[in-house]
C-alpha cells in the first residue's frame, strides 16, 4: 500500500463476528467455527505480521518499522485479526441429563485450538485525516471476510478520533483491494506516477469524501451489520 516508512495503539473495543465454515451435515455433526477477533497489535504480534507481509507483498515492511509504529508513532493505530476456532456439537437430540449439565455450566466445549494471526493492518492520524498506511490477509484466508473486519475496525476507530476524511494509496492493478475500498466507499481522488518502486507502478487515491456525514455513517453501520 504505501512505501515502507517509519508510524498507539491504543486500548479499543474489540470488533468480533463469527463466521460458521462447515454447514451442519446432520443433526449432533460437530460444528467448526471461527471467530474473528480485531486488537491492537503489540510487538508479540510481529513475526506473526512479518509472515503475512512478506506473503502479501512485492517490497515488504522491514521488522524495525513495525518495532517503530508500535513503540514510537503516538499518530498510529496498528490492529490484528485473530482466529478463534471451536468445536460446537448440536445441542438436539441430546439426553435430558446432558441438557441439565449444559444448564448447569457442568458441560463444556472441546477448548479452542491456539488463535492465529490471519491479518492485520495499519492506519495514520494526520490531524483531521485518517491515511490507512497497510493492509493484509494471510493468503490462506482471504476471500473470507477479515480483511473487511479489519477496515471496519480502522474506520470505527477513524470515528472516534473524529476524522473528516480517510485517504489511502493502492496499486492500479489491484483490482482486489480497490473492489474491498468502493464497497466502504472510498472513490479515486487523483493518481501518483510511478509511486511502486518495485515496478514503477501507479497509485490510485482513494478517499472517503464524506465520512463525517450520517449518510456515511448510516452506511457503515448497514455494511457492518451485515458482517455479524
Ligand atoms: C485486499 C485484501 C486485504 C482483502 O482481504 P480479504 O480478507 O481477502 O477480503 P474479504 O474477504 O474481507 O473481502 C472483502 C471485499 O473485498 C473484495 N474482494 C475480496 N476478494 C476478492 C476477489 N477475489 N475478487 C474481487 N474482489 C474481492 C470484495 O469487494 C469483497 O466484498 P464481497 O465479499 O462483498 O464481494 C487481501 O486480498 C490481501 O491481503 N491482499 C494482499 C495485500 C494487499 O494488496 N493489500 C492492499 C494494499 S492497498
Amino acid at each position: 500500500m504505501i512505501e515502507p516508512a517509519i508510524s498507539t495503539k491504543d486500548e479499543r473495543d474489540d470488533m468480533s463476528s463469527q463466521v460458521v465454515l462447515s454447514p451442519l451435515e446432520a443433526q449432533n455433526a460437530p460444528e467448526r467455527v471461527v471467530s474473528i477477533v480485531v486488537t491492537p497489535m503489540s510487538l508479540d504480534d510481529i513475526p506473526a505480521v512479518m509472515a503475512i507481509e512478506r506473503a502479501s507483498f512485492p517490497r515488504p515492511w522491514p521488522e524495525r518499522a513495525y518495532h517503530y509504529e508500535l513503540t514510537e508513532n503516538p499518530n498510529a493505530y496498528f490492529v490484528v485479526a485473530r482466529a478463534y476456532e471451536s468445536i460446537q456439537t448440536s445441542s438436539v437430540p441430546h439426553s435430558p441429563w446432558h441438557r441439565l449439565a449444559v444448564r448447569l455450566g457442568l458441560h463444556s466445549h472441546p477448548a479452542p485450538a491456539q488463535p492465529l494471526v490471519v491479518g492485520f493492518a495499519g492506519m495514520w492520524m494526520q490531524v483531521d485525516e485518517a491515511h490507512i498506511a497497510t493492509i493484509a490477509t494471510h493468503p490462506g484466508w482471504r476471500g473470507r471476510g477479515v480483511g473487511e473486519r479489519i477496515l471496519v475496525n480502522l474506520l470505527r476507530e477513524a470515528q472516534r478520533r473524529h476524522a473528516i476524511t480517510v485517504t489511502l494509496e493502492v496499486r492500479v492493478s489491484n483490482g482486489v483491494a480497490q473492489n474491498l475500498y468502493r464497497k466502504y466507499g472510498f472513490e479515486e481522488v487523483g493518481r501518483r506516477k510511478a509511486y511502486y518502486q518495485d515496478n514503477r507502478e501507479d497509485a490510485l487515491l482513494m478517499t472517503v469524501t464524506n465520512f463525517d456525514t450520517p449518510e456515511y455513517r448510516e452506511r457503515l453501520d448497514a455494511l457492518e451489520g451485515r458482517l455479524r
